[in-house]
């Protein structure tokens, strides 16, 4: 049996009432909901459903979300090919990270012969942007610059242009007329990026927003925006240090798993293929406290030294210090060593450095990070070419943790010939050889073996 139903619909975003609306619900358009009839079929189970042809989802294949490559290599790999066109991504990070640098580079590198990009810079003047480009690379002739903060303008004046890539440096810059509240408050964000976000579905334009956050802030800076955007980027570091990380916060046509690694040089970023090597290049194999571990970012193997320098001190608790590692998997690596080793820490003062400003905050560095407080405290070196790659339970059991054949792989092209690692852990390359052990106390009685 089939009925008719009235449905109305908005004739400015497709949003379908039950009844006729002055004001559409969706948009907040007046006077654009308009009666639809549409032809209902109602089964004998009771179901409906529209007898309107709706598209089959396959019809619509890949096409519309093939990223197209920017030719900035490290950045096309860690989107996953580059930026799909009409995409509208949000590139934050902490004030002096180096975004700017960034989504220049990326600007000049997609500003190819019969392409158009536009920077608009509501930041610096356009002669500061310049000078940054000149440091980095030939700036393309292909490359504008719209030196403009008023939302309502730069759309008018990208909507003429249609360039194929935009970049907004930066977000809490813009203003929208419309508005009223100071640029760079929250509804001022939402209601610039909620515009950037239309203009890009509409025009066809691939768009990059800058944002900044702050460690403290921020929830009240981009965070707020991250929803209405088809990714999230995030360029990470110490600004002590030249080391960067591109990581994918969310990504609707890809993984979030790959990272990108970047150096800052006084001629920009410069990716950085072989982050293992950089990390290990001064080290020096052998000395109490350094032991070596294949760490994993995103899905990246990446060998990074642990240090540790344990010291006698005069107070009574132990002092604490960390870079590079978290506060609480020290604690526990103490707490662990303490109960399963009768290692005494009062009276020390303990400093644990992951090397050349690397970062290890995940499982894998658990036995690592032990034994490394074990030797320096013992002021015992360890085997110089030894790894370790395990996580410690707070039974002091060995744990495998995700990734081990990569990492493994990693360790042996870096040219170690010795795992300790869990029990359960996956045959080695050949040339490799693991020393598999079920506790923190058999992986330390291991080691003395190996060096007796
Ligand atoms: P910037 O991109 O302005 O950071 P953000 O936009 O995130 O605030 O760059 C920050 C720092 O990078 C700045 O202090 C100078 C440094 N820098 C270099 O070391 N080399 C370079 O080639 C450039 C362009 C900048
Ligand atoms: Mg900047």
């Amino acid at each position: 049996m089939a009925k008719n139903r009235r449905v109305f619909v908005c004739s400015d975003c497709g949003t379908h009432h039950p009844r006729w609306e002055g004001r559409c619900n969706g948009c907040g358009s007046w006077a654009s909901v308009a009666e639809a009839p549409v032809e209902v079929a109602v089964s004998k189970t009771g179901s409906t459903a529209t007898a309107t042809d709706l598209p089959a989802l396959e019809d619509f294949g890949l096409s519309g979300c093939l990223p197209v490559p920017i030719g900035f290599d490290e950045v096309d790999s860690v989107l996953g090919g580059g930026l799909v066109p009409g995409s509208v991504t949000l590139l934050s990070g902490e004030p002096g990270i180096g975004k700017s640098t960034l989504s220049l580079q990326i600007a000049m590198h997609a500003a190819a012969p019969g392409a158009s990009v536009v920077l608009v810079t509501g930041e610096e003047a356009p002669a500061q942007v310049a000078a940054r480009g000149v440091r980095t690379g030939e700036i393309p002739r292909s490359l504008s610059v719209l030196d403009n903060t008023s939302v309502s303008e730069v759309i008018a004046t990208l909507t003429e242009a249609k360039p194929q890539l935009v970049v907004i440096d930066s977000i809490q810059t813009l203003r929208c007329d419309d508005v009223d509240s100071a640029a760079g408050s929250v509804t001022q964000l939402r209601s610039a990026a909620a515009q950037l976000v239309n203009m890009a579905k509409a025009l066809n334009v691939t768009v990059l927003i800058i944002g900044h956050v702050t460690k403290d802030g921020t929830l009240a800076g981009p965070r707020v925006l991250e929803h209405l955007v088809d990714t999230v980027l995030s360029f990470e570091g110490d600004r002590m240090n030249s080391l960067r990380y591109l990581r994918v916060a969310k990504h609707r046509y890809g993984s979030t798993t790959d990272v990108g690694v970047f150096e800052m040089t006084g001629q920009g970023l410069v990716s950085i293929r072989d982050p293992s090597d950089l990390f290990l290049v001064d080290r020096h194999p052998g000395a109490p406290g350094s032991v070596v571990v294949p760490t994993i970012e995103g899905r990246r193997p990446l060998l990074v030294e642990l240090q540790s320098l344990v010291n006698q001190s005069h107070g009574m608790g132990a002092h604490i210090s960390t870079q590079g590692v978290p506060t609480a998997r020290v604690k526990q690596a103490m707490a662990l060593l303490s109960r399963y080793l009768d290692v005494e820490f009062v009276s020390t003062e303990v400093f644990v450095s992951a090397a050349g400003g690397a970062k290890v905050n995940e499982p894998g560095g658990d036995l690592a990070l032990a034994l490394s407080l074990l030797s320096s405290i013992r002021n015992v070196s360890l085997p110089a070419n030894l790894v370790a790659c395990a996580e410690v339970g707070l039974a002091g059991e060995l744990r495998s943790v995700p990734h081990m054949e990569r990492r493994l792989q990693e360790a042996h092209r870096m040219g170690f010939h010795l795992v300790i690692v869990p029990e359960s852990a996956p045959e080695p390359p050949m040339g490799l050889r693991l020393v598999r052990a079920r506790s923190l106390f058999g992986a330390v009685e291991e080691i003395q073996a190996l060096s007796a």
